[in-house]
């Protein structure tokens, strides 16, 4: 088992001293930053957006994987290219277009990503999964940081990891939402290759070592 790709949410930083956590972040062992952008109407919450994420970007020395919660992401594929987005993630639910997305996220030269919901079964992505680069199973119903992890998860990351094979994808998954120390090691070896964790991090006493704990499990 190979140790995961770790990518703290920023939802969960103190927004006002988002600088100071994200050079937290850049002196950890996390691997990518995850950036939560929700719009009120795919879920019922408000996060931030683009110029938000280009303050981010002004600091980050890791690569943003940019998890859009929004209606109609195809909209601001772009934008959020151009504000330092490395990965871009769409939801299944909330374009009609999903192939056609994907595209427009290769031909930005980013990697493409698809999110989906809890309710969401893993073979609706069966005719795409060669196309992406990374699913993102959430593992909380997507909105808010601090819920509780939904135990499912480790079902549909051992059904789609056959799905990935079959296919002979080089997809990788990510886990999205509950992510602790002590699920964590339960999601690797169900076949999970990229954990996000906010609360996790961010509440802990010490941030950079919770990093290093998930990192080397
Ligand atoms: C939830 C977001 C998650 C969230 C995870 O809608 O997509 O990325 O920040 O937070 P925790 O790890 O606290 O569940
Ligand atoms: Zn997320």
């Amino acid at each position: 088992m190979s140790s995961p790709i770790i990518a703290p949410s920023v939802l969960a930083a103190d927004f006002a001293n988002l600088q100071q956590d994200v050079e937290m972040l850049n002196e950890s062992q996390a691997d990518w930053i995850h950036v939560d952008i929700m719009d009120g109407v795919f879920v019922p919450n408000i996060s931030f957006g683009i110029p938000v994420c280009d303050a981010i970007n002004q600091h980050a020395k890791k690569p943003l994987d940019v998890h859009l919660m929004i209606q109609k992401p195809e909209q601001y594929l772009k934008a959020f290219r151009d504000v330092g987005a490395a990965n871009i993630t769409v939801h299944y639910e909330a374009t009609d277009h999903l192939h056609r997305a994907l595209q427009e996220i290769k031909a930005l030269d980013c990697r493409a990503g698809v999110a989906i919901n809890p309710h969401t079964n893993v073979q609706l992505l069966e005719d795409t999964i060669a196309d992406i680069d990374l699913v993102c199973i959430m593992s909380v119903n997507p909105g808010f940081g601090g819920q509780k992890f939904i135990e499912n998860t480790y079902k549909k990351v051992r059904q789609l990891k056959e799905i990935i094979a079959e296919n002979d994808a080089n997809t990788l998954i990510e886990i999205d939402g509950g992510v602790n120390i002590r699920n964590a090691p339960l999601l690797m070896e169900a076949g999970a290759d990229i954990l996000v964790a906010g609360s996790f991090v961010f509440k802990s006493v010490d941030p950079q070592m919770t990093i290093e704990e998930l990192k080397n499990i």
